[in-house]
């Protein structure tokens, strides 16, 4: 349940590693996406987890965790046993998720999945707080990077696609008038066309709506999001079915290959997008709270 995956020796010895090492891909949410699902978890964090974030980054962050929420992207291709991390694909028309059925790589190789990942990392960062000894078996700053961006990717509805269209990545369309692959039109550009169409062309501005509405239309929603049942640390498995259920629904339906997606397709599911971006930032703090707060640090250098 527990995989301990590779260790980008290379990437995370020094600091400025973090800032420009390996590709850059166009991968999981975009840039964009993921900036503003850790822009969001950054309100949600406690007073301790905010502290310990802050100590695990960087310094290239400049104490922002957002600024670093696309770097397991950057290092995607170059490492390569992270590609099969950032999601988890079901049978083809399934649109329910099982971990022991879907947690794989192309390989079969067990627990290499995005929900796998996020139950790894989780580990390594709550045993290195309850325990100072294994801080030296794992790179906590890699755990927490991945582990941020991971939280974010599983909230993609088509990072819990279909195996055989590669979460819609095989799925031609026209996006408008633009070429593009279905899985791309949900990491990127229902966002861009919200960004230039609602907000200005800024971020900010649509981060600061999706938090508006965190604190208005969703705020009876926020502990459900919150919570994890079980008294576990973190829930990816429900964020997986949830993702799995709404790629079914909203972004497989009427986007066969070869259709244009415009208005009503984009009117329609941008709604979902924001709501999975503010889930993602709210869990992504819930989850590093219950991984900093739940065990006092017993040293501290
Ligand atoms: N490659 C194969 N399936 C994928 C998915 N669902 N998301 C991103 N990349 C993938
Ligand atoms: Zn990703
Ligand atoms: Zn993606």
């Amino acid at each position: 349940m527990h995989p301990n995956y590779g260790v980008i020796q290379s990437c995370a010895s020094a600091d400025a590693a973090y800032a420009h090492c390996g590709a850059t891909g166009v991968l999981g949410w975009g840039k964009e996406g993921h900036y503003a699902i850790c822009k969001i978890a950054e309100e949600y964090l406690s007073e301790g987890a905010l502290l310990a974030v802050k100590q695990l980054l960087p310094d290239s962050a400049g104490g922002d965790l957002a600024e670093l929420c696309s770097w397991a992207d950057e290092i995607r291709w170059h490492f390569h046993w992270s590609s099969a991390l950032h999601y988890v694909d079901t049978p083809d028309f399934k649109c329910n998720y099982d971990y022991c059925r879907d947690c794989h790589d192309s390989y079969g190789h067990k627990d290499r999945c995005v929900t796998g990942a996020i139950y790894n990392y989780t580990m390594q960062l709550k045993s290195a707080y309850a325990d100072t000894k294994s801080e030296l078996k794992y790179n906590l700053t890699e755990a927490l990077l991945f582990l941020s961006h991971f939280v974010g990717d599983v909230h993609q509805p088509l990072h819990a696609g279909f195996t055989g269209d590669l979460g819609g990545n095989t799925i031609m369309v026209r996006w408008y008038r633009r070429k593009a692959n279905l899985h791309h039109v949900w990491d990127n550009m229902i966002i861009d066309s919200a960004l230039k169409t609602f907000y200005d062309s800024e971020l900010k501005v649509m981060i600061q709506a999706i938090q508006k509405n965190i604190t208005d239309i969703w705020s009876n929603d926020v502990t459900d999001w919150e919570h994890c049942a079980h008294n576990y640390t973190a829930c990816p498995d429900w964020y997986a079915s949830e993702s799995v259920s709404l790629a079914c629904k909203f972004a497989y339906r009427n986007a066969t290959p070869g259709s244009t997606l415009e208005d009503d397709y984009f009117l329609s599911r941008l709604p979902i997008v924001e709501k999975r971006l503010a889930q993602g930032g709210v869990r992504l703090a819930a989850t590093l709270n219950r991984i900093f707060d739940s065990q006092p640090r017993i040293a501290q250098a």
